[in-house]
C-alpha cells in the first residue's frame, strides 16, 4: 500500500481544562515535558507515516508554532553547546511533514475528519485523537494498518472498559474472526448508556479508514450532542452489505487518557515514572507520598 497520511483532529474547545485552555489549545498541555499532541505525532511517525494533517480550531498558532523551527532558540542552544536540548527542540519541526487546515465551525469529530478530504484524496488514512496516548512500546497503529491492508475495511481500535465508563465512548457490537484480537464490527453506537451499550468494547482514538468514509460523512446527519459523529458514519459502513465493512483491533496495552483532569494527572505520573531521567527521583518520593495519604 502507498504510504498513508495521518489526520489529527485538534479543534476541540478543551472546556474541561479551563482556565488553562483559555488561550492555549488543550493539545498543547504538557505531558511531562512535551505537549500532548507531540506524542501523537511521534506515534504516527513511528508507524511509518510522514504526512500529517492537523485539523485546528481557534488558538491555532501555538500548535503550528510548536511544529515550526525556532532559529533564535536553536542558535542560542547551539552556541551554549547544549546539544541534547537542541535535538529535542528541533525534533518537533523535523520529524514529519505537518500540514494544517481549519475546521471552521466545531460541528463534531465526523465534520473535522471530513475537512481532511482534499488533503487525503482517494487514499486510506489514519486518524489519531489526541486525548488518547498509546504507549510508545505498543504496536497498535501498525497492527491496525496491517489489518486494513489485509481486509480493506475501516479499522477501529477497541478496548474493554467497565460498564459504567461506556457512556464516554463509542461502543461496538462485534463478532469474532479467525485472527486473535481482530473482530468484525456489526454495529456502533456513540456514547450509549450502560443499558443500551451493545458490549463493553469502547472505541478508542485510533482509526485506519478507507476513503469511502468521506462519501458517508458528506451525508451523515448530526447525532449525539447535535454533532456530526464519526461513529455514526462508521455504523453506516458496518451495516452496508457491499461496502468495505468495519473491523476492530482489540487493544489491551498501555493507553493514557489525557482528556479528563484526573486521568491527565495519572498519565503524567505514569509516563514520568517510566522515564530514565526522572523515574529514579520520582519513584521513592511517590512511595513515601502514598504512604502518607
Ligand atoms: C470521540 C468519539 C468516541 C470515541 C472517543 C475516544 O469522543 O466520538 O466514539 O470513543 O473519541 O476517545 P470524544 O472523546 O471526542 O467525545
Amino acid at each position: 500500500m502507498a504510504k498513508i497520511k495521518a489526520v489529527i483532529p485538534a479543534a476541540g474547545l478543551g472546556t474541561r481544562f479551563l482556565p488553562a485552555t483559555k488561550a492555549m489549545p488543550k493539545e498543547m498541555l504538557p505531558v511531562v515535558d512535551k505537549p500532548a499532541i507531540q506524542y501523537v505525532v511521534e506515534e504516527a511517525v513511528a508507524a511509518g507515516i510522514q504526512d500529517i494533517l492537523v485539523i485546528i480550531g481557534r488558538n491555532k498558532n501555538a500548535i503550528s508554532d510548536h511544529f515550526d523551527a525556532v532559529p533564535e532558540l536553536e542558535g542560542r542552544l547551539q552556541q551554549k553547546g547544549d546539544h541534547s536540548r537542541l535535538e529535542r527542540v528541533m525534533k518537533s519541526s523535523e520529524m514529519a511533514d505537518i500540514h494544517f487546515v481549519r475546521q471552521g465551525e466545531p460541528k463534531g469529530l465526523g465534520h473535522a475528519v471530513l475537512r481532511a478530504r482534499t488533503h487525503v484524496g482517494d487514499s486510506s488514512f489514519a486518524v489519531l485523537l489526541g486525548d488518547d496516548l498509546i504507549d510508545e512500546h505498543e504496536t497498535l497503529l501498525p497492527d491496525m494498518i496491517a489489518a486494513h491492508e489485509r481486509t480493506g475495511a475501516a479499522v477501529i481500535a477497541l478496548m474493554r472498559v467497565a460498564p459504567e465508563q461506556i457512556h464516554l465512548y463509542g461502543a461496538a457490537a462485534v463478532e469474532t474472526t479467525d485472527v486473535d484480537d481482530v473482530v468484525t464490527v456489526t454495529g456502533l453506537v456513540e456514547k450509549p448508556s450502560a443499558e443500551e451499550a451493545p458490549s463493553n468494547l469502547a472505541v478508542i482514538g485510533r482509526y485506519v479508514l478507507p476513503p469511502a468514509v468521506f462519501d458517508v460523512l458528506e451525508h451523515t446527519q448530526p447525532g449525539k450532542g447535535g454533532e456530526i459523529q464519526l461513529t455514526d458514519a462508521l455504523q453506516e459502513l458496518a451495516s452496508a452489505p457491499d461496502g468495505p465493512g468495519v473491523v476492530g483491533v482489540v487493544f489491551d496495552g498501555r493507553r493514557y487518557d489525557t482528556g479528563d483532569r484526573v486521568d491527565y494527572i495519572k498519565a503524567i505520573v505514569q509516563l514520568a515514572v517510566d522515564r530514565n531521567d526522572l523515574g529514579s527521583d520520582l519513584r521513592p518520593w511517590l512511595k513515601d507520598f502514598a504512604s502518607r495519604l
